[in-house]
């Protein structure tokens, strides 16, 4: 036990998409951290919260046509269950655009405007002509300065994974419409990062956690360190002190969040935040794809404005499928409600397997055969066996409980095993101390095997008795250890056991406590065994989804579908009679001068001939135009547009404006019913 107040967090899910089985390897073994060290008297407090702010939640909203709280309301919802499910229980998971953390966020800044870190200048920023407006972030694509693949924003997600500064993206396009981005002036904020240079070469080497995240982050402070753009002109995140029309970026205020939700926690519990994050220590589980604003952002704004920084950084490999990346647009990606839970797998299968599978730091390649081989034999095979046949055969064979004391040696297999998961944990080698786990599993199983009770029964029930006794307090080690990987396959196989408090509240050195009970419980398999069929099944699903993706983006290149929701709003047929449209003929087509969208239309009705003003020039030209049939609403009130008097209206469908012309030749004039 240390007596270190803690704090363990856990890398913010944006509230942009659904859960996948990336984002766990975050979660789990953040989960299975804080349940091991509680349950060895650590004093822990766990937090979470979803990461509402930046520029892809908007761009989500505007294409849902909601709003950016609307889109966070739902993800963190969804994040909220799925976490629920997966037995990943947060002592609280908050929201970053709650004002808990406005508060917070803007009480930070404050003191590193007034300590003189925070400075104004004039930025060269990417601008879209056609759209009209800046493109901070996830609006504009281009080229990755430093390896020259392609990035988005202020990130280059194809190639080297370095966080980009605004203007630092070679060739800019806008990411919505494709249009070459301009440069524009822009007046933002910087947080002089270059200063704190000699802190962070001082304390990084000094950072706990894993070693991949303090070596990383070592490198790049010792290579370059530049000043950090801190503002986005934007309406959706913190307001930046002082300022009407820039809000903070969002790697600013969704770290902060961890300080937020901590407050929010105190509060409900009565409890201090100061004590976890001024005189404790901090844990924080990330991924690889995000060390650099866990270990050089966040340290150095924290040491800037008065705060201790991270004492470790527990960052995993990625979770990868087939080697690639996760990817919703490429069908690369299993969803963990979805494409699991849904489907009736237990959370602590999945829980297992993403511990077990390799070390933390190294990249876990998922696949669904690998998945099942790791749960029939290692769960199935071995522990649950084990389990099952030490407990069955003392119901078959006794009735009850043996009651000889268990034998020394066990206990000191047992010990040995408890020094070695705890060492493995609290250096943050899961795969390590599950391992541990296992073997103690295993040891039981080579041990039962090897003196074979079931055949010393008749002729020396004595000795069978005694095996089996000490088999029992094998397993109740194995409840009691296995509990912070599987927690519901733990409870059972501990009611089996014959106990009817919950496992979780047992201290783990309550393994090294005798077996005490004298009658077990309902003895039945811990594990059910994952079948080829129901593997075959999973693989199909995934292998189908990457074959419908590369369908979609192959059809993408030629016609691209934006289906707006059906309106709400019901007319009734006398709402349609209204419309007079008649079928026109277009006699002479102009541009409106100083214009690019409008075209001026002479259309001959059958009974005179109307000029109609329409935004179609971008699409058609006016040779084009002459002498096309199409569809006109002819009782419609006049307008004028760009001093051009409008007589009247034209049907076309989509972005390209698809005109609406009658199928067979009808003359002018004619009635459309
Ligand atoms: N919002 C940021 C984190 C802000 S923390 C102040 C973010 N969000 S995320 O939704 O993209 O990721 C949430 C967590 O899942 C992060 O810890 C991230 O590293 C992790 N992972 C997301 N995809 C992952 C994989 N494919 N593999 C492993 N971990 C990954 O980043
Ligand atoms: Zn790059």
């Amino acid at each position: 036990m240390t007596n270190k107040p803690t704090v363990v967090t856990c890398g913010l899910p944006y509230t942009n998409g659904f859960c996948h089985l990336g984002h766990l390897r975050t979660y789990i073994p953040g989960d299975f951290y804080v349940r091991y060290l509680r349950r060895l008297g650590d004093d822990i407090v766990f937090i979470c919260g979803s990461d509402n702010h930046g520029t892809p939640i908007v761009v989500t909203a505007e294409a849902e046509k909601t709003t950016p709280r609307a889109v966070s309301e739902t993800y963190h919802a969804h994040f909220d269950n799925v976490f629920k499910s997966m037995g990943i229980a947060f002592d609280r998971f908050g929201m970053t655009d709650d004002p808990t953390n406005h508060h917070r966020t803007a009480s930070i800044l404050q003191t590193l405007i007034d300590r003189g870190y925070v400075y104004e200048q004039t930025i060269q920023q990417s601008y879209c002509p056609s759209c009209k407006r800046f493109l901070p972030d996830r609006y504009v694509e281009g080229t990755c300065p430093y390896c020259g693949k392609h990035a988005r924003g202020d990130e280059c997600d194809s190639g080297c994974g370095r966080h980009l500064e605004p203007g630092e993206i070679l060739d800019p396009v806008c990411a919505t419409c494709g249009t070459k981005a301009e440069l524009r002036e822009q007046k933002h904020y910087y947080f002089k990062l270059s200063s704190f240079r000699d802190y962070l070469l001082e304390y990084l080497p000094t950072l706990g956690g894993t070693l991949n995240a303090k070596n990383y982050a070592i490198g790049w402070v010792e290579n370059e360190l530049k000043d950090w753009c801190i503002t986005r002109m934007m309406d959706w995140g913190v307001k930046f002190p002082g300022s009407d029309d820039l809000v903070c970026y969002v790697w600013v205020d969704a770290p902060i969040g961890y300080i937020s939700f901590t407050e929010e926690w105190a509060k409900a519990t009565n409890n201090s935040w100061q004590k976890y994050w001024c005189e404790g220590d901090r844990v924080h589980f990330i991924g690889s794809d995000i060390i650099y604003h866990h270990c050089v952002f966040w340290p150095a704004m924290l040491h800037g404005a008065g705060y201790q920084p991270p004492s470790a950084v527990v960052a995993s490999g990625m979770v990868t499928i087939d080697g690639e990346k996760f990817s919703k647009s490429k069908g690369n990606v299993v969803w963990t409600k979805e494409d699991y839970l849904d489907k009736g797998l237990p959370a602590d299968y999945l829980r297992y397997y993403l511990l077990a599978y390799t070390s933390h730091t190294r990249e876990l390649d998922f696949s669904w055969k690998e998945f099942q081989a790791r749960i029939n034999n290692e769960l199935v095979n071995t522990f649950g066996n084990f389990a099952n046949r030490s407990m069955s055969l003392v119901k078959t064979k006794f009735g009850e409980v043996p009651q000889v004391p268990v034998e020394a040696e066990i206990f000191a297999e047992i010990e040995r095993s408890l020094a070695g998961i705890e060492e493995a944990v609290r250096a943050f080698e899961f795969k390590a101390a599950v391992d541990g786990i296992l073997l103690l599993a295993a040891y039981g199983n080579g041990y039962i095997s090897n003196a074979a009770p079931w055949k010393l029964i008749k002729e020396d029930p004595e000795a069978a008795a005694q095996i089996l006794k000490n088999c029992l307090q094998i397993v109740k080690a194995c409840a009691l250890v296995m509990q912070p990987v599987m927690p519901e396959s733990s409870q059972k196989l501990w009611e089996m056991l014959g106990y009817t408090d919950l496992v979780e509240t047992r201290p783990i050195s309550d393994a090294l406590v005798p077996f005490e009970n004298t009658t077990l419980g309902d003895v039945k398999p811990l594990f059910a065994r994952i079948e080829d069929k129901q593997r075959e099944e999973m693989e199909a699903l995934l292998a189908k989804r990457a074959e419908d993706s590369k369908k979609k983006a192959a059809g993408k290149d030629t016609m691209e579908a934006v289906i707006e929701p059906i309106s709400e709003e019901i007319i009734t047929i006398d709402d349609v009679a209204k419309l007079d449209l008649r079928v026109g003929r277009v006699v002479k087509a102009e541009r409106v001068p100083k214009t690019t969208k409008l075209l001026r239309l002479q259309v001959d009705i059958g009974t005179e001939v109307r000029q109609i003003v329409s935004g179609i020039a971008d699409v058609y030209t006016p040779e084009e135009m002459v002498d096309k049939k199409i569809i006109v609403v002819v009782n419609l009130k006049p307008a004028k547009f760009r001093g051009e008097e409008s007589n009247g209206m034209l049907f076309a469908a989509g972005d390209e404006a698809s005109l609406l012309i009658p199928l067979k030749d009808v003359p002018e004039g004619t009635k459309v019913h």
